[in-house]
C-alpha cells in the first residue's frame, strides 16, 4: 500500500508541508469547561497528520487516507451538517474566515493514529490540524488560541456538539512534559511538571464508541443552565456555576429539583477536587491525585450520569491493581475512555490484567496506551 507521502504526490505532485496535532487526555476537570470551571488536560503522542500544499483556487481537495475518500469543498460555500468528518473542516475554515484570515485553497491528505470515538480528541486534532495547515498556507501567524476558537465554533454550528473550549485549547497549547491547567473563564493557563517516570498515566478505551453529538452532552450543558437559572432566584450574581461553593449548594437545596442538585453538585465538587489534584500534581502526592481521580469518576457516574457500565467496569478492575493510585472516565462519557494513575513498577501487571479483568466482566477488548504529556499543533 502507497504511504501518505506518496498518495499525495500521485494526487497533487510535489510532497507538499506536513502537520500535526495531538489527541488529549483529560487528567480531572469534566464537564466543568462549559460551566467557565477549571481543567486540566494533556496533550498525547498519539496524532493526527495534515500533509497539505497550496492552490490557486478556493477549494479544499481533502484525501481523508484512512477512510479511503476523499472530496472536494469550497471555501465559498461552506455546508454544514453532512454528519461526517467534512463538517470538521468547512466549519474550521469557514470560522476562521469569520475571525478575519483569509484562507487560499488547498490540498490535503489526512491521516491518524488517534482512535476516533473514543474520547481522546480525534475531533479537536482534526479541527486545529486542518486549521493550522490552513493558516500557515496563507502565510497567517498562527494565533493558537483563534484556531481554537474556530475549532469549538465548528462543533457547535457545523456538527451539532456544544461542547466548551477545553480539547481544542489543549490540542493547540500542549506542551512535552507538563499538564495544561486552564481555567476556562479567564483563559489563564499554565504548564504543570507530570513526571511519568514517577507515576505512569495509562489510558484504557472500552471500545464502546460515544458520538457526542447525538448523546446526551448537549443535554447536561442544558441542565447546568437550568440550574444556574433556579440558583439565581438565590443568588442573583451567579454568572455560572463555577461561582457556587459547596457551602451555597448546601444553603441551596430547596430551589434545585432533582436531577438538578445532582448535576449542580457534580460541578462544584468537581472544581475543587482540579484545585487538589493541581496541588497534589505539584507535591507529587500520587495516593491523593489517585484518590481525587477515584472520586471524580464517582461523582461523574452517580451524580452526572454520564458514565456506563462498560467504564465502570473498566474503572473497577484497574481499581483492583496494587499500584493502581486511581482511575476514572476521561473525556465526555458515555464510552470511551479511562484514564489511569500507575506507580511504574506495577505497570507490567496493570496492563496485562486490567485487559483480563475488564474481558472477564462485560467480554470486550480493552485497549490500552502508557501517554506521555506532548507537544500541542505543530
Ligand atoms: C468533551 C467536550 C469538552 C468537555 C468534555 C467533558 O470532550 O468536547 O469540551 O466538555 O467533553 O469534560
Amino acid at each position: 500500500m502507497a504511504t501518505p507521502a506518496e498518495t499525495f504526490r500521485q494526487h497533487f505532485g510535489g510532497s507538499g508541508r506536513c502537520f500535526s496535532a495531538p489527541g488529549r487526555v483529560n487528567l480531572i476537570g469534566e464537564h466543568v469547561d462549559y460551566n467557565a470551571g477549571i481543567v486540566l488536560p494533556m496533550a498525547i503522542g498519539l496524532r493526527l497528520w495534515v500533509r497539505a500544499g497550496p492552490r490557486s483556487d478556493r477549494q479544499l481537495h481533502v484525501i481523508a487516507h484512512d477512510l479511503g475518500e476523499t472530496d472536494v469543498l469550497d471555501l465559498d460555500a461552506p455546508c454544514r451538517r453532512t454528519g461526517t468528518w467534512r463538517d470538521y473542516l468547512s466549519g474550521t475554515a469557514f470560522h476562521l474566515e469569520a475571525a478575519g484570515f483569509r484562507l487560499i485553497g488547498a490540498n490535503m491528505l489526512i491521516t491518524s493514529d488517534i482512535p476516533a470515538g473514543a474520547g481522546l480528541s480525534s475531533s479537536a486534532a482534526l479541527e486545529v490540524a486542518v486549521g493550522f495547515a490552513l493558516l500557515s498556507l496563507a502565510g497567517h501567524t498562527v494565533d493558537r488560541l483563534a484556531l481554537a476558537r474556530a475549532g469549538q465554533a465548528a462543533e457547535h454550528d457545523f456538527v451539532g456538539t456544544r461542547c466548551g473550549l477545553m480539547d481544542q485549547f489543549v490540542v493547540a497549547h500542549g506542551r512535552a512534559g507538563h499538564a495544561v491547567w486552564l481555567d476556562c473563564r479567564s483563559l489563564a493557563c499554565d504548564f504543570i511538571p507530570l513526571a511519568t517516570n514517577q507515576c505512569a498515566v495509562v489510558v484504557a478505551d472500552s471500545g464502546v464508541k460515544h458520538q457526542l453529538a447525538a448523546s446526551e452532552y448537549n443535554t447536561r450543558r442544558q441542565e447546568c443552565e437550568t440550574a444556574r437559572q433556579h440558583l439565581a432566584s438565590r443568588f442573583p450574581a451567579l454568572a455560572s456555576l463555577r461561582d457556587l461553593s459547596s457551602a451555597d449548594l448546601a444553603d441551596a437545596l430547596d430551589v434545585l429539583p432533582e436531577p438538578l442538585l445532582r448535576r449542580a453538585r457534580h460541578v462544584v465538587t468537581e472544581i475543587e477536587r482540579v484545585t487538589a489534584f493541581a496541588r497534589a500534581l505539584r507535591a507529587g502526592d500520587w495516593a491523593q491525585a489517585g484518590a481525587l481521580l477515584t472520586a471524580s469518576h464517582r461523582s461523574l457516574s452517580e451524580d452526572y450520569a454520564v458514565s456506563c457500565p462498560e467504564l465502570d467496569a473498566l474503572v473497577a478492575a484497574a481499581r483492583q491493581i496494587p499500584g493502581c493510585y486511581g482511575a476514572r472516565l476521561t473525556g465526555g462519557g458515555f464510552g470511551g475512555c479511562t484514564v489511569n494513575l500507575v506507580a511504574p513498577e506495577a505497570l507490567d501487571v496493570f496492563l496485562r490484567e486490567v485487559p483480563r479483568a475488564y474481558a472477564r466482566s462485560t467480554g470486550g477488548t480493552a485497549r490500552m496506551w502508557v501517554v506521555q504529556p506532548a507537544d500541542g499543533v505543530r
